[in-house]
């Protein structure tokens, strides 16, 4: 993509993306890591293969799914750093209890992927998940990222595929362009701003990083219905700032509104144990 990074970057720079306030970061926690990242967590830190012993940074670490998964596999005698810019979310993440006794133990950060607060090559192993595609310069994130590993260093990352190939997304964010105005699926879509893997290809090489291996997975995502879908994203995700610009009773009537858009689309992914539906994600391995 070469200019449209750039591109992007430049008129995006400074725009902090994907922030959570008040009680959304627990609910994130609640509801969208069971349901979606804690799936997306465990084939992240697989593919990264971790050894007992090494030292791990997770960027944009919300409440910490990733961390933790990663902490049990390199042991006590490993390292792990978990950052995020969200202080709301860290809040959750240090709240948390391990599961594992003989887990490394997590240094939480807060702080920009753009500037990370840590020396040069000091980690063997950078994880990233369904983060890069919100930073306003990824390609200034991804040379943090490589700055951050040693010089035999691995990075593992993950992003969204097209918005096209997850109904339940693309579907809501039609339903919100139609009920409430074209800016209101902005943050839906951003998620899958990093789609295009010819694109993630070139970032990755600009920030140069060697061996880049992009593989495209499919996982079903569950919840118990559509309008269970709609609410969570709702109150859990950035667009949960929507509800602010409304008062109660007009919200109630546009969230049923959407719920009723949603749950037409999302009909054939409705079964007995409720919606399920696919989701595509791009995983990026490279070695620093
Ligand atoms: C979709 S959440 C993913 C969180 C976590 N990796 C997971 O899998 O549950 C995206 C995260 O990116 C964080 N984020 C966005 N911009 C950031 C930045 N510039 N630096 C660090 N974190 C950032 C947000 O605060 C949020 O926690």
């Amino acid at each position: 993509m070469g200019s449209d990074t750039n591109d992007r970057s430049d008129t995006s720079r400074n725009l902090e993306q994907w922030q959570l306030d008040g009680s959304a970061p627990a609910l994130y926690q609640r509801y969208l890591v069971p349901a979606v990242t804690a799936l997306w967590a465990a084939d992240l830190v697989d593919r990264a293969a971790l050894q007992a012993g090494e030292g791990v940074l997770d960027v944009a670490c919300g409440t910490g799914v990733v961390a933790r998964i990663a902490a049990e596999r390199v042991g006590a005698s490993g390292r792990v750093a978990a950052l995020d810019l969200n202080s709301g979310m860290l809040t959750v993440a240090r709240s948390l209890p391990m599961v594992a006794n003989a887990s490394a133990v997590i240094a939480w950060y807060e702080g920009s992927a753009l500037a990370l607060p840590f020396p040069d090559a000091v980690f063997d192993v950078v994880l990233c998940q369904l983060g890069l595609q919100f930073f306003p310069d990824c390609p200034l994130a991804l040379r943090e990222m490589r700055r951050g590993l040693t010089s035999r260093g691995r990075i593992a990352l993950n992003v969204f595929g097209p918005i096209e190939h997850n109904p339940a997304t693309h579907a809501l964010s039609v339903a919100l362009d139609s009920h409430i105005g074209p800016d209101a699926s902005r943050a839906k879509r951003a998620e899958h701003a990093l789609s295009d893997t010819e694109d993630l290809r070139k970032l990755m090489a600009g920030a140069g990083f060697h061996t880049v291996i992009i593989e495209t997975a499919t996982k079903l995502v569950r919840f118990p219905s559509p309008s269970d879908y709609v609410r969570i994203q709702l109150t859990a995700t950035p667009l949960a700032t929507l509800a602010a610009t409304y008062d109660a009773a007009t919200w109630e009537r546009l969230i049923e509104a959407l719920v009723t858009d949603v749950g037409a689309v999302l009909m054939p992914y409705v079964g007995e144990e409720g919606l399920a539906f696919p989701q595509e994600v791009h995983s990026v391995l490279a070695t620093s």
